[in-house]
């Protein structure tokens, strides 16, 4: 697969082609994304909960955000790399927002940032320094808090209106892509509509440019809970823990290792002349 570009992106809303899209977090997953062919991968702040056991996104640092993604970078050359901006890192306005998106695009080596929440002027500002930003509205897990936890947003015509016309600014300012999570499918297909920019659904039905899921959710490797928009492809986390199951019987048993994964070169009696 060619190097995925924006405008390889908006051919695809064009053409009304589904775009694929997937978080991964190091070097391996990375990898594995790349052969499926995937079109985009979210170095997501979702690692927070995922690889490093955190109970939120919160936390997790720039620092740590650069880390992960030079790791993607150099599994996936092909799907455009997206590094997520740390909660924090963004908030305070358009030049903390630069300085924040310039490591990850420079120290990590992602392709463009996303962001969450609607900051039309901070996004307006990212943009003219030449930064290519993907905004993320509906439910916004950093902030969560404020959106009455991890639940369905625009759930009513003032909710959803106010959604709609987020993602219209957000396009207004520079935006290249929306990713759009937890709403009715209706307001999904009507976001998608509204905007010519390609909009990519996590719980936002199947009216979406294209669909966005957690690796470690859509492979069964993260079973402290799972939103009803998850669909589990595989289940991954246990297949491994009956491999690591299995592994820990046969060395007990002492089955493992066999003949064939011994090195063999000398004799007990030779090796007895030593002592
Ligand atoms: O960090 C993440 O995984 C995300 C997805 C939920 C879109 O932002």
């Amino acid at each position: 697969m060619a190097k995925v570009t924006i405008q390889k992106l908006q051919e695809m809303k064009q053409n009304g082609e589904k775009i694929s899209y997937v978080t991964a977090y190091d070097f391996g997953q990375a990898t594995l994304v790349e052969k499926a062919g995937i079109e985009m991968i979210l170095v997501g702040d979702s690692m927070s909960m995922t690889m490093l056991g955190n109970d939120s996104t919160v936390p997790l640092t720039t620092d740590q955000m650069v880390h992960h993604i030079k790791a993607v970078v150099k599994g996936a050359p092909s799907p455009m790399i997206v590094g997520d901006l740390v909660f924090g890192s963004y908030n305070e306005g358009p030049e903390q927002a630069i300085r924040s998106a310039n490591r990850l695009l420079k120290e990590g080596g992602c392709d463009v940032v996303k962001l969450e929440g609607c900051m039309p002027e901070t996004v307006r500002r990212m943009v003219e320094a030449g930064i290519g930003v993907q905004g993320h509205i509906g439910l916004t897990p950093q902030t969560a808090g404020l959106l009455g936890g991890f639940k369905l947003q625009g759930k009513n015509m003032d909710a959803a209106r106010k959604i709609v016309e987020q993602a219209k600014a957000l396009e207004e300012a520079g935006a290249f892509s929306l990713v759009v999570e937890c709403v009715p499918e209706e307001l999904g297909r009507a976001i998608t509509e509204a905007v010519k920019i390609p909009v990519i659904g996590i719980g936002a039905g199947r009216y979406c440019d294209g669909q966005v899921l957690v690796y470690h959710d859509l492979l069964g490797m993260f079973d402290r809970f799972r939103p009803k928009f998850v669909k589990k492809y595989a289940d991954i986390g246990d297949q491994i823990v009956k491999a690591l199951q299995d592994y820990k019987q046969e060395v007990r048993d002492v089955k493992f290792p066999s003949d064939e994964y011994v090195f063999g070169g000398l004799s007990k009696d030779d090796i007895g002349k030593i002592y």
